[in-house]
């Protein structure tokens, strides 16, 4: 008798892709989400959300129905998306690394955020380091963009591939978080190499200033 073992990987994605497609969410990476608001409770009732690479836009879905209707929702995507959001998301089609003016616009007029969140992702290669490489250049720059339009106390979540970048990402946000850990939710694929981190209470402090040996005063 043969026996035939399913995959487990494409039952583990069949289950959440079917949930998602039954609870009418365009992508089943919502449940990561639920999964980290559930563990750290981002998300409240009137908070303002700024979701990076939130196309198709399961992530902008979860998180307004979390804040209601009087919080708001702002998703950017390099791709765009013909998800329908509720009246509490607006979506704009946006490279992270290269912003707009309207979009800094938009972003000063809608921040700051109680909660940025980068879901985003490079188009993989294939080749480990590169993508993982690419996905650090993610990371910081949804880091940087965070320390612009968060307030203090808020809440920062990033996806990273997992690597040799991680430690430095995670030590850059332990400069500027109270709380930093990192979490792999259950709907995330084990062979994935994403991982997340959730970083909490932004200090919302300055930047050091650099070293000043340049401007010390010449001793003539
Ligand atoms: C895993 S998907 C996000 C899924 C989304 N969180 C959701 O729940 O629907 C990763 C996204 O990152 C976006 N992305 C990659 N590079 C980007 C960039 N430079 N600027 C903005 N978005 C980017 C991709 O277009 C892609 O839609």
């Amino acid at each position: 008798m043969r026996i035939i073992i399913a995959p487990v990987m494409k039952k583990y994605r069949d289950h959440y892709f079917l949930k998602a497609k039954q609870e009418n969410y365009p992508a089943r990476s919502v449940y990561k989400l639920k999964e980290i608001d559930k563990r750290f409770r981002i998300f409240k009732k009137g908070m303002r959300v700024l979701d990076l690479g939130a196309a198709p836009g399961s992530w902008s879905l979860g998180a307004a129905e979390k804040i209601g209707p009087a919080g708001l929702v702002l998703g950017a995507d390099i791709q765009n998306t013909d998800t329908a959001f509720p009246a509490n998301v607006l979506f704009r089609r946006e490279d992270v690394f290269h912003r707009s003016a309207e979009f800094e616009a938009l972003l000063r007029e809608k921040g700051p955020f109680d909660v940025v969140m980068s879901d985003m992702a490079p188009s993989t290669t294939g080749h480990r380091g590169t993508d993982q490489a690419r996905s650090a250049a993610l990371c910081e720059e949804a880091l940087a963009v965070a320390l612009a339009y968060l307030i203090k106390g808020g809440s920062f979540v990033v996806k990273v591939f997992m690597g040799p970048d991680v430690k430095n990402l995670a030590d850059a946000l332990r400069k500027h978080f109270a709380v930093v850990k990192s979490f792999k939710p259950a709907s995330s694929r084990s062979e994935s190499m994403e991982t997340f981190y959730v970083a909490l209470g932004y200090t919302g402090l300055p930047l050091p200033d650099p070293p000043l040996e340049s401007s010390a005063p010449s001793t003539v």
